[in-house]
């Protein structure tokens, strides 16, 4: 099995299974009892620009109105109020940074980085906090700022952790989520794309550190995912 990119920047992930996406699956953020945006159906898969890539499942194009969406969606629920994000490196850099400038209401960045204790290929909701939030949350509105949500194990360990240190409220706005997430009893408030279960890079997301500055999000070919 492939050692990916995360692991070795000590961040847990999933190896890439295939490279060929299943059928895309319905938004489902509307279930998780929040008025929060549902996670809209990935575009229909492009052919790719770049040659490791077998095909782009999120447009540059449907990535910049997401965010502007969410980002709506965001302001709304947050007005008057200052919100802290709080961003999980590194995959979330390009939509914390995307996000945070698309938003209008007050806002302060941190950034944490974690690692799950268990094999390289899943998650066991064990997790290692390998860097934590410069300052205290207590009383703050916080939004958990993440690239892509698998099996929810790390995002649901890390949002218990935050809600223990007292903060006004503790919220997540996910870009991506593939179905797994969805057997885990995680309230995720906005939800960008719900995509398929492949191994997914760009926008932030890597394979061995690589392709995180791709403006897209796409698959790779099964010969790059042999090769890694
Ligand atoms: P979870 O605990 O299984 O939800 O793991 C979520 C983390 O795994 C994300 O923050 C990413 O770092 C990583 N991850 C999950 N799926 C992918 C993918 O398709 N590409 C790159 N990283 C991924």
């Amino acid at each position: 099995m492939n050692l990916v990119g995360p692991e070795a920047a000590g961040i847990h992930t999933t190896a890439p299974e295939a490279a060929t996406p299943a059928p895309v699956s319905p938004g489902h953020g509307s279930e998780q009892g929040h008025q929060g945006l549902p996670g809209a159906p990935s575009p229909a898969p492009t052919a790719s620009p770049h040659p490791d890539l077998a095909e782009i499942l999120v447009t540059e194009e449907a990535l910049r109105s997401k965010i502007t969406e969410l980002a709506a969606a965001i302001d709304a629920d947050y007005a008057g109020q200052e919100v802290l994000l709080v961003g999980v490196l590194k995959g979330a850099v390009m939509v914390m940074a995307d996000l945070a400038r698309a938003l209008t209401v007050s806002t302060t960045l941190e950034f944490m980085a974690v690692s799950s204790y268990g094999s390289s290929t899943s998650s066991s909701g064990v997790v290692r906090i390998l860097k934590d939030l410069d300052r205290s949350i207590e009383g703050r509105h916080v939004l958990v700022v993440e690239d892509i949500i698998d099996s929810g194990l790390t995002l649901s360990w890390l949002t218990r952790n935050l809600r223990s240190r007292h903060p006004a409220s503790v919220e997540v706005v996910a870009l991506l989520r593939k179905p797994e997430a969805l057997r885990v009893d995680l309230d995720v408030r906005y939800v960008g794309f719900d995509i398929p279960s492949a191994f997914v890079v760009g926008y932030g997301l890597d394979f061995a550190e690589r392709y995180r500055t791709l403006p897209y999000v796409g698959t790779l070919t099964p010969e790059v995912i042999a090769a890694g």
